[in-house]
């Protein structure tokens, strides 16, 4: 299979699943060797035959979009990003969510791969914050489209290049070797994994803070990142945070939310509207 031919034919055919090239760019060998794989079990030659294969066959979009189902992720990937998260974002949204009588902070994993990114979260906030807070849980929410990748999330297992980023302390206290692999300790699986794709559904109620990183933004067609963000935004509690990928930009749905001072792609929703004063009623001054 050549290369050109692999570009070429991804260029037409993602814009009908929702997706964009400039995003499988650097990815592009990986549905490569899937979409040869395909040609090899269904007998077929080259892209020409794959065409005729897709439109005698419609549910062969379906396959394909798994295909293009990117799975990369890893522990506390960009690390400057969970830095900020420890040092100020938590912080500030724990002390809110106590202000206001709370005893839940509420977050979403979107698109969480295999759990990489909501068990980073949970581990930093039970080794480094939760003593801080006392009485106030983390409630996790992670949702991916995929049930392979949550098939392997909640087990917890990983491979030692998974963990590599972890902070050594971090990785210590958190995992478990079995065999040639390193498993979330028990504590720390506190994740409720839900099996959801974004454009169809989104998990219940608002949160504090919601991580949508590496998927929407970098893979989906720009129509459908400025559709489906305004909806990932609606979810966000009033002073919420959104994180987003290290390379991805906010969509014009995303106007309203302004940049985390100090930190790199994390942004918060506007305040609750202070509710004006009660007018009062000033009785006319006898004279
Ligand atoms: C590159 S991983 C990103 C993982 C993690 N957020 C991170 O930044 O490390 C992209 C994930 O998005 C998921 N995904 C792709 N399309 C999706 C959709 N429509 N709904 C939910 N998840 C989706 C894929 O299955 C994959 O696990």
């Amino acid at each position: 299979m050549r290369t050109v031919e692999c570009a070429e034919f991804l260029q037409e055919a993602l814009p009908e699943l929702g997706l964009r090239w400039a995003g499988f760019r650097k990815v592009r060998g990986l549905v490569r060797k899937r979409l040869g794989k395909r040609f090899a079990e269904l007998g077929l030659a080259d892209f020409s035959a794959y065409r005729v294969y897709l439109e005698l066959h419609p549910s062969e979009w379906h396959k394909l979009e798994e295909m293009c189902r990117i799975p990369i992720s890893r522990f506390y990937r960009d690390r400057a990003v969970f830095a900020s998260l420890e040092r100020d974002v938590l912080p500030a949204l724990a002390a809110e969510a106590i202000a206001q009588g709370r005893h839940e902070l509420r977050c979403w994993s979107a698109c969480c791969a295999s759990g990489e990114e909501p068990y980073t979260l949970s581990i930093l906030w039970h080794l480094r914050l939760a003593s801080a807070f006392p009485g106030l849980k983390l409630r996790i929410v992670a949702t991916d489209i995929d049930p392979a990748m949550l098939r392997r999330a909640r087990p917890g297992c990983y491979r030692a290049s998974s963990i590599k980023d972890l902070p050594e302390d971090l990785m210590r206290a958190a995992f478990e070797r079995s065999g040639e692999q390193y498993c979330v300790r028990t504590a720390f699986r506190t994740v409720d994994f839900v099996q959801q794709d974004i454009r169809e559904s989104m998990p219940d109620g608002l949160f504090d803070l919601i991580l949508c990183r590496n998927a929407v933004l970098t893979y989906f067609l720009l129509s459908e990142q400025q559709e489906v963000m305004k909806r990932v935004i609606a979810r966000l509690e009033p002073g919420g945070a959104l994180v987003i990928g290290l390379h991805e930009t906010l969509p014009p749905s995303g106007a309203g939310l302004a940049s985390w001072t100090g930190a790199r792609a994390i942004y918060r929703a506007p305040p609750a509207a202070e509710t004006a004063p009660p007018m009062r009623c000033i009785a006319p001054h006898p004279h």
